[in-house]
């Protein structure tokens, strides 16, 4: 055949292949999100995501060093206290077993790599909510903000770098970012999950986090279906001052991934969930799929989507992979 297009040519060797690479996946745009337990002496393995452990407050050095170690940028922290209530209170205690976590983190980190913290009163209300509850049982957004604020202020004087706001209320990244500044707070950054659906993938989380959700999170997440209101949640967040925008979860989701990258001025990052994860480890496990080129496709492709920074529980190894490959 005459063809002047022949694709193949740059296929062709290991080398070439490499040369023509259109993006290069780096650990220093890795976050490992990091799960603390008030009640633990020990790590405790979490069934649904093979790998991950709850740790102990006394093991948070350890694990941001070994993350440090291994050149990844960041780590996003998680905690789970010993007693929750209806306004999610020990979320806002300087005491707070996620408060003290990040004092911890930010320490053992020093300028090595970025301390984020998840600010959602999910893991701290006796309802399982990101919210507090109205007299119907509804969250209430405005009511809720308000809790946002002395939670962000809480997690800025722990040390906190990043603050993850990840509870979809209306407001929340404008009202937060007056709370930080008013305190002089100026230098702590806001990542905005600013398009988080409503997703059956975040089933292991649940279990990471003791969840004591009953029903959905259907009224704050968004709807699977919904692509154009994912920009409009992204430009929002944009104009309210966030200076990362999220998409999650990931791979379902890189069509808004893709529009929110096009349209935005900051960067943007993805979180690979945990029922994401957990599909690679289930097939791998059972000797279904490579463990490690999936861990590493599913990497690329958010990256090749527009993701700048990536949040994955296989954020260690996969800075590992990204060395020996090298
Ligand atoms: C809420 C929060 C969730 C996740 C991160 N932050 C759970 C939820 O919205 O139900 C899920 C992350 C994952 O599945 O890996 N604080």
């Amino acid at each position: 055949m005459s063809l002047n297009r022949r694709p193949r040519r740059l296929r062709t060797t290991p080398a070439m292949r490499r040369l023509v690479r259109e993006v290069r996946p780096q650990a220093a745009q890795l976050v490992l999100p990091l799960f603390v337990h008030e009640d633990l002496d020990a790590p405790r393995p979490i069934l649904s995501l093979p790998g991950v452990d709850q740790l102990p407050l006394g093991g948070v050095r350890a694990a941001v060093e070994a993350a440090a170690d291994a050149g990844i940028g960041g780590v996003m922290l998680f905690a789970i206290p010993s007693v929750r209530d209806a306004d999610g209170s020990a979320a806002c205690d300087v005491d707070g077993i996620l408060n003290l976590a990040i004092a911890e983190a930010a320490g053992a980190a020093g300028d090595r790599l970025v301390v984020m913290a998840d600010l959602c009163l999910d893991e701290f209300t006796d309802h399982g909510h990101c919210g507090v509850l109205d007299a119907e049982g509804n969250v209430h957004n405005d009511a809720t903000v308000l809790v946002y604020q002395r939670m962000a202020l809480a997690q800025a004087r722990a040390g906190a770098h990043v603050l993850g706001l990840s509870g979809m209320m209306d407001g929340q990244v404008a009202a937060v970012r007056d709370a930080l500044d008013d305190d002089g707070f100026q230098n702590v950054s806001i990542l905005a999950y600013a398009a988080k659906y409503a997703s059956a993938f975040y089933g292991p989380f649940r279990e990471a986090v003791d969840s004591q959700l009953q029903g959905d999170r259907r009224t704050y997440q968004m709807d699977p279906a919904n692509r154009r209101e994912g920009a409009l949640e992204a430009a929002i967040d944009e104009a309210e001052g966030a200076d990362i925008l999220m998409v999650k979860p990931a791979l379902p989701y890189l069509d808004v991934l893709a529009d929110v990258a096009a349209q935005s001025s900051v960067p943007v990052a993805a979180y690979h969930v945990s029922g994401e994860y957990a599909q690679i480890e289930a097939a791998a496990a059972n000797g279904w799929i490579d463990r490690r080129a999936a861990h590493l496709e599913a990497l690329t492709s958010m990256v090749r989507a527009g993701a700048d920074i990536v949040v994955t529980y296989a954020a260690v190894e996969l800075a590992d992979w990204l060395r020996e490959d090298a």
